[in-house]
């Protein structure tokens, strides 16, 4: 059965270029509820344990640099269909793929600068969650 809940991130592109309103606005507009959320930064040795699955890929050491390099907001958040309602919603991990509309599409840069993050799997939406949240911070 599929999980109700997803993890995201809102990269440091889209807060440098003052996206956070739009694309929290997108959020709620796609009938998401926030349950979790903070406005925060990934040190370098977070974000690279954040991101470690991609370790070996040739755009490993560039990720990590993008996503410690300012504040980001991370935010758990529920739906029926969670993960794969969010992915939908974001688009393509590549802006210039992505779906007329996603948030990439509105918001992205390039590849690697891509606005939002969204989990890949309902294992992997527990795990995130609870590397940037205690249970004391999530009203569900
Ligand atoms: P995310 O995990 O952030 O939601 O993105 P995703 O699933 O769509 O893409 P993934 O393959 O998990 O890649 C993680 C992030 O790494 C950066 N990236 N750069 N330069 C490149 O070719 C490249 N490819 C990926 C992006 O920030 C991507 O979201
Ligand atoms: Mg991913």
């Amino acid at each position: 059965m599929a999980g109700n809940r997803t993890f995201t991130m809102i990269k440091p592109d889209a807060v440098e270029s003052g996206h956070i309103g739009n694309i929290l606005a997108e959020i709620n507009k796609a009938g998401f509820k926030i349950v979790a959320m903070k406005f925060t930064r990934l040190s370098k040795e977070k974000a690279g344990e954040f991101y470690a699955i991609h370790k070996e890929r040739p755009f490993y050491n560039e990720l990590v640099e993008f996503m410690s390099r300012g504040p980001i907001v991370a935010a758990i958040l529920e739906k029926v269909n969670a993960v794969e309602e969010f992915r939908t919603l974001i688009g393509s991990t590549n802006p210039a793929n992505a779906a007329p509309g996603t948030i990439r599409a509105l918001y992205a840069k390039n590849v690697g600068e891509n606005a939002v993050h969204g989990s890949d799997s309902d294992e992997n939406a527990i795990i995130e969650g609870a590397f940037h949240f205690a249970g004391t911070e999530i009203f569900a």
